[in-house]
């Protein structure tokens, strides 16, 4: 069985004391700080850009797993790198040039990821597979946090998995949204090996402690 990979999201922090916040991410061993970055465009929701990765690289050095949520998002990559992104993960719904657009990320020295909506097909990714370091199934329609986890996914999954298998790809296969105790199980089970929490991590009596429960759920019942 692989890695499990634990990525907290940072949406869900108190920006008040962001520091802090990341501080407790590594204290109680998060493997990544997943940043979401949206526009307003290609989700409903507006959260923040470069000035925030490089505040947030300032105080870690946690790999920064930045989740774009935007249109145009090669706009983006080279000073999302220079500020300290470890990895950029781009929406098949709006890269029409898929192949170039995840090379440039891996130019840039970073790790090229690609997500898919809930709605969005796994065909849409088969012929770059090969040019992927991580692959995100979007667990929730993206756009806020503390969303409500739809179980359908857990089949697509499972078919994620055995295309990359298939494929000999040895990308990570991610998950986001309404992960908690339960769904980091299921999501597990069929094949993800990293695993976004926002809500769940947050808004948790013991923040710090609910990073090892999360990762438990899989580590205990394998
Ligand atoms: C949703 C974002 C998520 C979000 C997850 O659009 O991509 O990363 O922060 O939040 P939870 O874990 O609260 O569903
Ligand atoms: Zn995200």
């Amino acid at each position: 069985m692989s890695v499990v990979r634990i990525a907290p999201s940072i949406l869900s922090a108190d920006f008040a004391r962001l520091a802090d916040d990341i501080a407790m991410l590594e204290a109680g061993g998060a493997d990544w700080v997943h940043v979401d970055v949206m526009d307003g465009r290609f989700v409903p929701n507006l959260t923040f850009g470069a000035k925030v990765i490089e505040t947030v690289r300032r105080v870690t050095e946690l790999p920064m797993d930045v989740h774009l949520m935007v249109v145009e998002p090669q706009n983006y990559f080279d000073t999302f790198v220079d500020a300290g992104a470890s990895g950029l993960t781009i929406h098949a719904e709006v890269a029409p040039h898929l192949n170039r657009q995840l090379a440039h990320i891996r130019e840039l020295g970073a790790a090229a990821g690609v997500a898919l909506n809930p709605s969005t097909s796994l065909t849409t990714i088969e012929d770059v597979l090969t040019d992927i370091d991580l692959l995100l199934v979007m667990t929730v329609n993206p756009g806020f946090g503390a969303q409500q986890f739809i179980p359908h996914s857990l089949e697509k999954i499972s078919r994620a998995r055995r295309m990359l298998d298939a494929a000999g790809s040895r990308a990570v296969l991610e998950v986001d949204g309404g992960i908690n105790r339960e769904t980091i199980y299921r999501c597990w089970r069929a094949g993800a090996d990293a695993f976004v929490a926002g809500n769940a991590v947050f808004s948790a009596d013991d923040p710090r402690g609910e990073i090892g429960a999360l990762r438990a759920q899989c580590a205990e019942r394998a």
